[in-house]
């Protein structure tokens, strides 16, 4: 906790990976590794955030990022309340400006949003004294979703400097991979996308990754391949013939897995679709880190919990 302290966060919220530096990035990454302990203890609850209130906004489903943010912010010992937006005013035709200044009133420390639309976290967190924390915007941004991805890809490998991250599908629609490709790419990996060209947006070169159109060809000599699930909400209009046709080109199966490296790390943010973008086989296959995601998501929920709410600045101890 020493170096987080001496060298400080002074952020208020936390809106998006492309605005972080390398710095800044590492900051998080050693203060949710030295969290990770908490987990493993019979009593898994350190007092650090006593007094604090958080509230999850979600707009849209969640499973693991809600639950995570919930789990992180109780093993920390603030007051977590979750709004479930279907038995909120918001179906009374509450606006989410209103929503949240009557949350604001209650003298909230941090809300954690998640919406379809582009840009609301940044449009809340001008408007707010509290401390706002992007859990998926739109397409734009997943910014605590790219942090555990680093976190595990570190974790198993040391650095990310130099390693080829792979990641397949549906980039167009999906903001796990461009707060993964700002994020790899800070940290000086390389980052190749694959996917049909309709699920390719335009001028994504400009963001410093190399594009493949053929799953083989984008997963050779690939140290970590990140599949991502067809984001069906966000599609309007047909992308590719059919899924069966999707999974025969871009499904990740054994066979296809031959083409990379035989240390290869297989990413999923989840929900998988199983069958569609990944085999069962290669999902629960001894390549795959995709439950250690999951493990490492309430690690680093804690960590920006944590540096948002000034503990690194005052020096609190764990
Ligand atoms: N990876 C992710 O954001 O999963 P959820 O939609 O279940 O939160």
């Amino acid at each position: 906790m020493d170096r987080v302290a001496q060298k400080g966060w002074w952020r208020k919220d936390l809106l998006g990976i492309q605005d972080l530096s390398r710095e800044e990035i590492e900051i998080i990454l050693d203060t949710a590794e030295s969290f990770k302990e908490i987990s493993t203890r019979e009593i898994k609850k350190v007092p650090t955030l006593r007094g604090k209130t958080i509230v999850h906004l979600f707009y849209e489903p969640s499973t693991r990022t809600r639950t995570s943010f919930e789990i992180a912010a109780k093993r920390l010992s603030a007051d977590a309340v979750n709004i479930s937006v279907s038995t909120s005013s918001v179906v009374k035709g509450e606006t989410l400006l209103d929503t949240a200044r009557n949350l604001q009133a209650m003298e909230l420390d941090v809300l954690v949003i998640r919406h379809a639309a582009a840009g609301t976290p940044h449009m809340l967190a001008e408007v707010l004294p509290a401390s706002v924390i992007n859990a998926g915007d739109g397409f734009r941004e997943h910014p605590t979703q790219a942090l555990l991805d680093m976190l595990t890809v570190r974790e198993r490998r040391g650095t990310l400097e130099g390693l080829r991250l792979t990641i397949v599908g549906d980039i167009a629609h999906s903001r796990v991979a461009r707060s993964n490709i700002y994020g790899f790419r800070t940290m000086g990996a390389k980052v190749r996308v694959v996917g049909p060209a309709t699920m390719i947006p335009v001028g994504v070169e400009e963001l410093g990754v190399e594009v493949f159109y053929d799953l083989k060809e984008g997963i050779r000599e690939a140290d970590v391949i990140m599949m991502l699930r067809i984001q069906k909400e966000r599609l309007q209009g047909a992308f590719f013939p059919s899924e069966r046709e999707y999974a025969r080109f871009f499904g990740l199966t054994l066979e296809a897995l031959k083409e990379a490296r035989p240390d290869v790390l297989i990413m999923h943010p989840g929900p998988m679709n199983r069958g569609v973008e990944i085999a069962p086989e290669v999902a629960d296959g001894p390549y795959s880190v995709i439950l250690d995601q999951v493990t490492n998501g309430v690690a680093v929920r804690m960590a920006v919990l944590y540096l948002l709410t000034g503990g690194a600045r005052i020096g609190v101890a764990h």
